[in-house]
C-alpha cells in the first residue's frame, strides 16, 4: 500500500507556513511577528499585541485608538446568552461552561459565521477577543453564586477582566495599575505559541470550513488538558500538595520514578529545550504581584523557588532538558490576584484567542491550505470472512 512518514505527536512534521510566531526552542527564543516577547512584555500591552499578532505590524497611535474602540464597542454578551450560563450546574468548571458558551456563540452571532466574507471574518475575530473576557468572568461569577457584573468600557482590557472578575454591584473593585499590568502581562505571554495542540486543534477544525466560533471552542476544549493549558492549575495544585520547602524531594524522587505516572508540573517543553522565555517574565511579575500584596513569606512562592533550584541541578531534569514553563510562576500570581486555581486555565484561553484567531485567518487566505486529513499506519487485523454469531 502507500508510504507514509509516521509521526504520532507531530514532532517533525510542519503543518503550515506562517508569518506569525517565531520559536527557537534551543536559544529560548519567542518572537511574535519579529518583536521578542521579552520587550514586547515590558513595553508593550496586550491590545497592541493583539493588533500586532492580527495585522503582522505595531499599530500608529491612530490605529491603536480606532483598534481598541472596535474591541471595546463588542464587550456586551448578547442577553439571552445569560440562560446559558445558568443551565449549568454551579460546581460546573469554568473551562467546561466556556467550551459550551464559545461554541454557542455560532448561534448569537450567525451573521458573523460566512468565513468567506473578509468582512466577516474581521467582526466575528472582533467579537471574540472583545467578548472572551466577558464569558470567563461570567463563568467565575456564576460559580460562586454572585451576580454577573456587566463591562465597564472606560476600563482597559485587563483591567475590565478584573473588575468583571472581582466587583459586586454593592461596591466596585477597585483596579490596582500594578495588578492590571500584572495581568495585561500574562495576557501577553500566552497570546500565542505558533503550532501547539490547541492552535493546531482550531486550524485543523476551521480546515473544514467550519464556523470560527465552533472551531475556537474545539481550541479550548483541547487547551483544557493537563499537558497542555490544564497545567497551570495543575502546577499550583502540586505547589500546594508539596506545601513545605522539605517535602521536595519526595516529589522530585516521583517524577523520576520510571513505573509512577507522576510529573513535575510545568516543567518541560516540546519546543524549549534551553529555557521557556515566558517563565523568566512570569517569575519577575510574580515577584513584583506578591511584593505589592504584601506577602513577602508566601509558602508556595517558596516551595516553587527551592523546587526550581533542585530541579535545575539535578542530572534527570538536565539531561532532559527540562526548565519551568509559563505555567510554572503564572498560577502564584492568578491566585495572589484572588483567583481559585479553575480560573487559570481560563484566562489562558482568554489571552489564547488572539492567537487562535490570528492563525486562523491566515489559515483562510493562505492558497496552500487543504482541509486536513492526516493518514494512519493500519496495525489491526487483516480483511477476513464475517463468523456467523452461533459461531464465535
Ligand atoms: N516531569 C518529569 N519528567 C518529564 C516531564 C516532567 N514535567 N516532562 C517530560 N518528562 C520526561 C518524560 O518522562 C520523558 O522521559 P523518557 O524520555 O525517559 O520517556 C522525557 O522527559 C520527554 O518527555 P515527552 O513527554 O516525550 O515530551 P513531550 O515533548 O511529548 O511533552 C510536555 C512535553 C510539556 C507535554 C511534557 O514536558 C509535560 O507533560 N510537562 C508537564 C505538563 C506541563 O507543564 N505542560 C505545560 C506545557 S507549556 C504551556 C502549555 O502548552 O500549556
Amino acid at each position: 500500500g502507500d508510504v507514509f512518514t509516521y509521526d504520532p505527536g507531530f514532532t517533525s512534521t510542519a503543518s503550515c507556513s506562517s508569518t506569525i510566531t517565531y520559536i527557537d526552542g534551543d536559544k529560548g527564543e519567542l518572537l511574535y511577528r519579529g518583536y521578542p516577547i521579552e520587550e514586547l512584555a515590558d513595553k508593550s500591552h496586550f491590545l497592541e499585541c493583539c493588533y500586532l499578532l492580527l495585522y503582522g505590524e505595531l499599530p500608529s497611535a491612530a490605529e491603536l485608538e480606532d483598534f481598541e474602540a472596535r474591541v471595546t464597542r463588542h464587550t456586551m454578551l448578547h442577553e439571552q446568552m445569560q440562560y446559558f450560563f445558568r443551565g449549568f450546574r454551579r460546581d460546573a468548571h469554568p473551562m467546561a461552561i466556556m467550551v459550551g458558551v464559545v461554541g454557542a456563540m455560532s448561534a448569537f452571532y450567525h451573521d458573523s459565521t460566512d468565513i468567506g466574507d473578509p468582512w466577516q471574518r474581521e467582526v466575528a475575530s472582533i467579537r471574540m477577543i472583545a467578548k472572551m473576557p466577558t464569558i470567563a468572568a461570567w463563568a467565575f461569577k456564576y460559580s460562586i453564586g454572585q451576580p454577573f457584573v456587566y463591562p465597564k468600557n472606560s476600563l482597559d482590557y485587563s483591567g475590565n477582566f478584573l473588575h468583571m472578575c472581582f466587583s459586586v454591584p454593592a461596591e466596585d473593585y477597585v483596579v490596582d495599575p500594578i495588578l492590571s499590568r500584572a495581568m495585561d502581562r500574562i495576557m501577553m505571554l500566552h497570546a500565542d505559541h505558533e503550532q501547539n495542540a490547541s492552535t493546531s486543534t482550531v486550524r485543523l477544525a476551521s480546515s473544514s470550513g467550519a464556523n470560527p466560533f465552533a472551531s475556537i471552542a474545539a481550541g479550548i476544549a483541547c487547551l483544557w488538558g493537563p499537558a497542555h493549558g490544564g497545567a497551570n492549575q495543575a502546577c499550583l495544585e502540586m505547589l500546594q500538595e508539596i506545601g513545605t520547602v522539605d517535602r521536595i524531594p519526595e516529589y522530585i524522587a516521583r517524577a523520576k520514578d520510571k513505573d509512577d505516572p507522576f510529573r513535575l508540573m510545568g516543567f518541560g517543553h516540546r519546543v524549549y529545550k534551553n529555557f521557556d522565555p515566558r517563565a523568566k517574565v512570569m517569575k519577575q511579575s510574580a515577584d513584583e504581584v506578591l511584593g505589592l500584596l504584601g506577602i513577602d513569606n508566601n509558602e508556595t512562592l517558596k516551595v516553587a523557588k527551592e523546587l526550581e533550584k533542585i530541579a535545575l541541578e539535578d542530572p534527570y531534569f538536565v539531561d532532559k532538558k527540562l526548565y519551568p514553563n509559563v505555567d510554572f510562576y503564572s498560577g502564584i500570581i492568578l491566585e495572589a490576584m484572588g483567583f481559585p486555581t479553575s480560573m487559570f486555565t481560563p484566562i489562558f484561553a482568554l489571552s489564547r484567542t488572539v492567537g487562535w484567531i490570528s492563525q486562523w485567518k491566515e489559515m483562510i487566505t493562505d492558497p496552500e491550505q487543504r482541509i486536513g486529513r492526516p493518514r494512519q499506519r493500519y496495525i489491526g487485523a487483516p480483511r477476513r470472512e464475517y463468523t456467523e454469531i452461533e459461531d464465535r
